[in-house]
């Protein structure tokens, strides 16, 4: 009798039976032979076998440009803490939003930074509807009105404080900040934008401001929920982009999520789904991609992810020093957001990796 090491068929069985013993994974139902009949190297070998084996893919549909606004013309600030990425007068942000769309980004987002003069207790140029970021929408909007527009619902550009909701007592009041953001959404709805994206975290906005909207006749403005979005220190570089690092008075603790939980960012999107938002975002995301993992099996909805501005100057950071492959990196880090589970991506590189995609047709 031949020994079990000389019958390759033999040999296939009790490498099977070990591989089921050290708990192998099965595919379909069927245990998975084990070496040699399995080397996953053979399906790696060749740059084609590659992209046919592939499990996911980027593209660049998947990609929203975020893009921060200032008051002038042909106004252009660098933003220190995120080198590459620049304020933008309107006029050069409509010149962005061309560029945008030619290279075939579905989506902007805008975010202003709002004279200090401007800034008060009560937030009062958020319900301006002559304030930067709808001159912004309206600006784009009437010159590339295919593209995708999408702005932030929350105070923090507007407070002299810096928090996203207004103050009561020291303490970020829940409901007068509920009415705030309605009408600040309204005004923005009303500028054209597309997609309202509430960052805020206040429990109730999706809801009140959903019904507002239908009131209101805006019916087919998009709601994209700032779901599950934690009190992270990646959105340092962001504050310094729209000028509220140096105003923020205490932290966002009491209303974004604890970086330690992970079953509550269900519950948050569940309740706003049920409130009414077309999409949810969590945010950030290279950390918190298990976040994006179980928000996506749970609901099998329009899920999105930030990639925040702190992941952007580490990046960015690293390659400087050359310490890091720039390009690979960005590929790596957005394509990890779609291995997680992301339908699209906000990032500062979408235009360069737009590009790159576009390079390797
Ligand atoms: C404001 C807002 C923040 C970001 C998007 N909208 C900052 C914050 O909540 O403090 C962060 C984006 C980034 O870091 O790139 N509500």
């Amino acid at each position: 009798m031949a020994s079990p090491s000389k019958d390759p068929d033999k040999t296939v069985s009790l490498r099977t039976e070990r591989a089921k013993r050290a708990g192998a994974p099965e595919t379909d139902g069927e245990p998975q032979p084990g070496y040699p009949a399995t080397r996953l190297r053979r399906n790696r070998r060749a740059d084609w076998s590659r992209r046919l084996v592939r499990e996911n893919t980027l593209n660049i549909d998947d990609l929203i440009w975020p893009l921060f606004v200032i008051e002038g013309t042909n106004e252009r600030q660098d933003v220190g803490t995120m080198p590459g990425v620049s304020r933008l007068s309107i006029d050069l942000a409509v010149e962005a939003a061309v560029e945008a769309a030619s290279l075939g980004l579905p989506a902007i987002a805008l975010f202003p930074h709002t004279d200090r003069a401007l800034r008060d207790e009560a937030a009062s140029q958020a319900f301006n509807p002559g304030n930067l970021v709808c001159r912004a929408v309206r600006a784009i909007k009437a010159e590339v009105p295919e593209l995708g527009v999408i702005c932030d619902v929350a105070l923090d550009p507007y407070t002299s404080h810096g928090h996203d909701g207004l103050l009561v007592d020291d303490d970020v009041d829940n409901d007068r900040t509920l009415e705030a953001l309605v009408t600040q959404a309204l005004v923005q709805a009303e500028a054209g934008c597309d997609i309202l994206a509430p960052s805020d975290m206040m429990d109730g906005r999706i809801g009140a401001i959903r019904s507002a909207l239908e009131q209101n006749g805006f019916t087919q403005t998009q709601l994209l929920s700032y779901a599950a979005k934690y009190a992270s220190a990646f959105y340092g570089p962001f504050r310094d982009a729209v000028g509220s690092s140096d105003q923020l008075r205490g932290d966002k603790k009491t209303y974004q999520m604890d970086p330690a939980s992970g079953d509550e960012a269900l519950r948050e999107v569940a309740l706003d789904v049920a409130e009414g938002a077309d999409m949810v975002m969590v945010k950030p995301g290279l950390a918190y991609l298990d976040i994006v993992w179980r928000v996506k099996e749970a609901f099998k909805l329009p899920t999105f992810v930030y990639q925040t501005s702190g992941e952007y100057a580490m990046l960015v950071g690293a390659a400087e020093r050359g310490w890091l492959d720039r390009d690979r990196v960005i590929m790596e880090s957005l394509m990890a957001c779609k291995r997680a589970g992301a339908d699209a991506v906000f990032s500062y590189f979408a235009p360069e990796a737009a590009r790159r995609l576009k390079d390797e047709r």
